[in-house]
């Protein structure tokens, strides 16, 4: 297989990030296709732990080539700030292993800060935003109101465009927040002294990617969030502003008359969700907590703590579906080990009806979850490397999901280290 996108199946933070690192070792060039700093895949490996927001998580590997798709946001400050903080922890980024498409969106201050004001009006009507500029960003991109990264090469032509554009969202500020205007001089001067450090890393993606793919080189497509957080797809409006889809990447990388030959699925042992919006399978109070404890589920961009339930099959299988996913990762096995039983959500239940099709957006929050509970196997897994070494329980969970969201489960992670993995 020479192109493969590893995709989130629910509503993100599954490990993708830890799927990508392991699985990029066979790979040549590992391209994020969509979404901005809002996500955070953390990596753990001999460099250290990581948080990566922009960067593509093969940046570890010597050799692999790393891209910021045309489907991409970019803000400027965020992403130089993240190649010094990677530099000084020893790992190399340089225009020869990390490009920039010169299609990708810039996020600009003025994104971040309608970003901010617009969670402010909404109140408790808020969407649960990153703050991070990303809903802005690309609803400017739709508004013919957007600045791609390759415009950073030309300085005389970027000032009169952003001058146009400034005008324009300085009066939405103003009348829709009452906030303050930009001063096109001080946009400027932002966007001068970090373009001065991403230029040489903007390059047209679709003729490098074109070029590796007729070499024969094999190119994986890193998602970030979930299924459900697709713009299209997910839980609107409770989603992320991008396509989070397999089907989306030849789009988002650049070079759209690119096949995806395989999609890997990450699929959590049990079910998180930052942000606002229905998640019918969310615990509460100490079930909650214990849960989030032992999993450490708390946002890697943002901290936020995230929300936990059981494994919500019904979600999952929408997710496997709307992904095309021809195998699955799943994550965090280990993390169940303290529990005596393992609920699953196996359909829900609304106005009395028994479904197991995920419903329409609009009615999901009556949902309501119905559980069947699956043995616990009550010891430490993480040390496990050889599938029919788990525990008889572990395996049944693996066999039960497997066949209720029939697609084949290829990998079972115990950890979040590189090694802690099992291969079926
Ligand atoms: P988003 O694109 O933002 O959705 O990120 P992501 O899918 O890469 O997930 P994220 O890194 O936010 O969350 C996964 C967390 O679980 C990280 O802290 C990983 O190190 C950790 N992790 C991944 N797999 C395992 C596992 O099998 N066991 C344990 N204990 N931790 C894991």
């Amino acid at each position: 297989m020479s192109t493969c996108a590893i995709v989130g199946i629910n509503w993100g933070d599954e490990g993708k990030g830890r799927m990508v690192d392991l699985i990029s070792s066979s790979y040549d060039i590992v391209v994020r296709y969509q979404g901005g700093n809002n996500a955070g895949h953390t990596v753990v490996n001999e460099y250290g732990k990581f948080a990566l927001n922009l960067i593509p998580s093969g940046i570890f590997r010597k050799n692999i080539v790393n891209v910021l798709g045309t489907g991409t946001v970019v803000d400027l400050e965020h992403l130089s700030g993240e190649i010094n903080k990677l530099k000084s922890a020893g790992i190399a980024i340089s225009p020869e292993n990390l490009k920039i498409s010169d299609r990708a969106m810039i996020v600009f201050p003025f994104h971040k800060q309608q970003d901010v004001l617009e969670e402010q009006r909404l109140a408790d009507k808020k969407y649960g935003s990153t703050k991070r500029g990303i809903a802005p960003v690309y609803s400017d991109k739709f508004q013919k109101k957007g600045v791609h990264m390759g415009e950073l090469l030309y300085p005389q032509k970027i000032k009169s465009h952003l001058e146009s554009i400034l005008e324009w969202k300085n009066l939405i500020l103003k009348n829709v927040y009452g906030a303050d205007p930009y001063r096109l001089q001080d946009i400027l001067a932002w966007t001068e002294c970090f373009g001065e450090i991403l230029s040489p890393y903007i390059t047209d993606t679709g003729i490098l990617l074109r070029k590796a793919n007729a070499e024969g080189k094999k190119i994986l497509f890193e998602a970030q969030l979930g299924a459900l957080r697709d713009i299209d797809y997910g839980i609107y409006p409770y989603t992320s502003s991008s396509n989070p889809l397999a089907s989306y990447a030849p789009i988002g990388c650049g070079a759209p008359d690119l096949r995806v030959d395989e999609v890997v699925g990450v699929v959590k042992a049990y079910s998180t969700c930052v942000g606002e919006g229905p998640f019918t399978s969310e615990w509460f109070g100490e079930d909650a907590d214990r849960l989030r404890e032992a999993g450490g589920e708390y946002g890697a961009a943002t901290g936020r703590p995230r929300r936990v339930g059981p494994m919500d099959i019904v979600a999952t299988n929408y997710g496997v579906q709307v992904q095309g996913a021809t195998c699955i990762a799943l994550t965090k096995m280990d993390i169940l080990s303290y529990l005596d039983k393992i609920p699953v959500c196996t359909a829900y239940e609304i106005n009395g009806q028994k479904t197991t099709d995920f419903p329409f957006h609009a009615i999901l929050d009556e949902a309501k979850p119905v559980y069947e509970f699956l043995p616990g196997w009550k010891c430490d897994i993480s040390s496990v490397r050889n599938y029919e070494a788990l525990p008889s329980e572990a395996r049944e969970y693996v066999e039960y999901i497997e066949k209720k969201i029939n697609c084949p489960i290829k990998y079972v992670s115990v950890g979040p280290g590189r090694d802690e993995i099992i291969l079926r």
